[in-house]
Order: C-alpha cells, then structure tokens, then sequence
C-alpha cells in the first residue's frame, strides 16, 4: 500500500474548505507505522509517537486507534492524550526545563517520565523515593540532527543530563534509591544516519552496568523523513536492522531483557500533510517573479525559522510549464517560502500545496498581524472532515480583556 491524496482530493478540500487549509491522510500515518512495526521484529519495541508534531486530537484519535503509544513534551499534551482516552501505561512524557510541579503531576498521573535535569531528580527522589519507576535523559555529546536548532545531544545544548555528570546522577539515584527504569536518548531531528542511534546504544552500554534497574532504552525520535523530490529519508529497514542487533548484544550482556523506545514525531506525521494557499498577486521586478500568497510564516515557519525546504506545486495547474518564482507569504517582514523555485506557470486565483506539512506546520502557527489560523481537515476512508475551524474575528479577541 502506498497511501497518497491525489489531487483531486486536495482541490476538493480546498473548495469545500476554503484556504489556506491543512489536509492531513489517515492512512498515510498508519502506513508510517506499519513501517515501523515491520522493520522492528522485536516485538517489545514501542513506539511512542511525538505529539509535539502535530496535536489535534482527531489525528491524536488515529495514533491511538492503531495501537501507538504517545510521547508528549509538556503536561497539558499529556492532559490532550489522557483526554483522547490514552491510557496512562502507553503515555510517555519527556519534560525539559519543566517546574517540579509538572513532573509530580504526570508521576501522580500514571504516565511515564523522563527527567533531564539532576536538580529535578533530587525532588523526584525527595517526593518519590523507590515508590514511583522513572527514566532519565542524557545527553550523551553528540552531534546530529539536520540543522544547529533542531540538534539536541552536543556539548552545549540544554538537554538531558551531561554524560560526564554520570557520577552526581548516581549519587542521587542511590540516596533516594529512585528506581530508574529507562535511560533516554534524544539526539536531533532530521537524522539520516543510522550510525548515531548505534552511537546512543554504545552510551546506553556504558552506563547500564551503574543502573541495573533499567529495563527501557529510550532512543527518542528524529528519523529523517524525505522533503526534496528524490531525497532519502533515514534507511528504516537498516536501523531496524541495527537496533534489533544492538538490543540483543546488551540484552544478553546484562542478562536482562531490554526493551527498545522510540519516539517519532516527523516520522509519522509530516508526510501526511499538505498545506494548500492561493496565490494573491503575482508581481514582476526584473528577473524576478514573485507569487504572493494567502498565507505566511505566521501559518508556516519551517522555510524561514530553519530554512527547511518544502516541496511546492500548482495545484490548480500541475502541467503547465515550468516556471521561476519566489514564493512569498502576505506578512510584513520577509517570509519567503522559496527563494527561486520551478513551479507549473502561476495564475492568479491558482492554489498552491506544500508538501511535507503534517508535522510542525499548523502546531508551530501563530496569529501574527492578527491574521486568522487557518482550518485543518483530515481524510479518512475517502471522506474528508474538517478537525478544527479556522479563525474568525471574534477569535482574536476571546482572550483579551474587553475594554
Ligand atoms: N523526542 C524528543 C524528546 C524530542 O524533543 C523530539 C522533537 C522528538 C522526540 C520528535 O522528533 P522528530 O521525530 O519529530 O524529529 N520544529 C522542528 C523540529 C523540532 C523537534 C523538537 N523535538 C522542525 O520543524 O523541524
């Protein structure tokens, strides 16, 4: 099966909903899941998907209709998922620079947690003692992930516990004797190196003989998926491969039973996504041709806050000739989607649709120039159904305090 939206579907969306629109597939994400279960033959592997990609709690509804677990990055996502009817067993919650309070909530809650900061550890040992299973973050120094600001495990990044803090870590864990049950490694987005999980499972093997309550080995997330017509994503089948491997070596090694975690957000979600605008104006100066659109950062941030590339193309006209455009958002700053990019030859009126748009694109939106979020609708069994509105006027105003 290769689950696809045609175009069709996507016209068909956009004029029932109007744009900018996001359209997500159901069935592609659940085929990115049967992906994953293939290629981990062992079958305690979990896969925990990462919610900060792509929230909506219809989409939440399809992750948890398939059988995935969730991995959520802050309380009131682990609140979205406890509200989808997650249980608490299969909810996985990573905290970064959290307050206690939010630590001790998720603990009460019945959802696991990672901890990635020793003074957080100290209270969890405080509160907790022995009485509560936890998992622990490390940042191991390593370098990964397809740009600086969606790397996470080199020397100078915030996340997890410093490797070489192992010993204040130990210390801690054999005061209040925590039971610390996983070890967690999060390196990066983008990452198409299989080389680097191996890497986090030769850290995992360094400390496992300091922590022989652990039974998890959390790999986190960050599988590349492919955004440039021809790119590769991450070689899933050889990281299943490895991981399997590496799993068994440490699992005989140790004599324990240990279980693979991971945490795809890109993975299962960003394929799945289309997000569709109409071009406004289209403007000449020189060379150049911009095609200004109905939307802008504030709806899609990717290209200007990572200079991510996201495929475009004409949606109303995919045949005709192609053409070099710079493609522009109607904010007023400079939101450029492409810089000079072939695209079939734009009319005014024509849609557009960004490829690559199920994760981190309406979840990183704003109402920036107070302009409208737009609607998002998901496609499931050929039936396409709206999953949360767009803005209205009245909207913009909910939250401030009448005059
Ligand atoms: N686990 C942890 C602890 C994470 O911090 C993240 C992502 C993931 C899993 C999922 O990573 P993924 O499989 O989606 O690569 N907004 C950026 C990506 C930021 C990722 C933050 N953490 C982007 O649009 O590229």
């Amino acid at each position: 099966m290769n689950a696809s939206l045609s175009y069709a579907h996507l016209n068909a969306a956009a004029q029932t909903f109007g744009t900018p629109l996001y359209v997500y597939h159901a069935e592609k994400i659940e085929q990115q899941y049967q992906n994953l279960l293939t290629q981990f033959e062992l079958t305690q592997t979990r896969f925990f998907y990462a919610c900060k990609a792509l929230t909506n709690i219809h989409i939440l509804k399809v992750i948890k209709e398939m059988g995935c677990n969730i991995d959520c990055s802050s309380i009131n996502e682990v609140k979205l998922a406890l509200h989808v009817g997650f249980l608490p067993s299969n909810i996985l919650y990573t905290s970064n620079s959290v307050g206690f309070d939010e630590i001790s909530t998720a603990v009460e809650l019945g959802v696991h947690v990672n901890i990635d900061s020793l003074s957080n550890l100290e209270k969890f040992g405080q509160q907790f003692g022995a009485s509560k299973a936890v998992g622990v973050r490390i940042r191991p120094d390593v370098m990964a992930g397809g740009n600086l600001k969606i790397s996470t495990g080199h020397d100078k990044s915030k996340f997890g516990i410093p490797v070489a803090q192992m010993d204040a870590l130990k210390s801690i864990q054999e005061k209040y004797k925590i039971n610390v049950r996983t070890l967690h490694i999060h390196t990066g987005s983008e990452i198409k190196d299989v080389a680097v999980f191996i890497k986090s499972a030769e850290v995992f093997d360094t400390l496992l003989p300091h922590f022989p309550t652990v039974e998890v080995l959390d790999f986190g997330g960050g599988f590349k998926v492919p955004y440039e017509p021809g790119e590769q994503g991450t070689d899933m089948a050889l990281l299943g491969a490895e991981v399997n491997k590496a799993m068994k070596q440490l699992s005989e090694k140790y004599g324990r039973n240990l279980i693979a975690w991971f945490e795809p957000g890109k993975f299962m979600v960003s394929e799945a996504g289309f997000f569709i605008a109409k071009v406004n104006v289209l403007k000449t100066s020189g060379s150049l041709t911009f095609a200004g659109l109905n939307t802008g950062l504030n709806h899609l941030i990717r290209p200007m806050f990572y200079d991510a590339y996201h495929h475009i193309d004409n949606l109303t006209n995919p045949d005709k000739p192609l053409k070099q455009y710079a493609v522009v958002g109607n904010i007023c700053e400079t939101d450029t989607f492409a810089w000079d990019r072939a695209i079939p030859t734009i009319e005014e009126g024509d849609l557009l649709v960004f490829y690559n748009a199920g994760a981190y694109g309406y979840e990183m939106a704003s109402n920036y120039n107070a302009r409208f979020k737009p609607a998002q609708v998901l496609y499931q069994n050929g039936e396409a159904k709206l999953i949360s509105r767009a803005d209205q006027f009245e909207d913009l105003l909910t939250l401030q305090v009448p005059l």
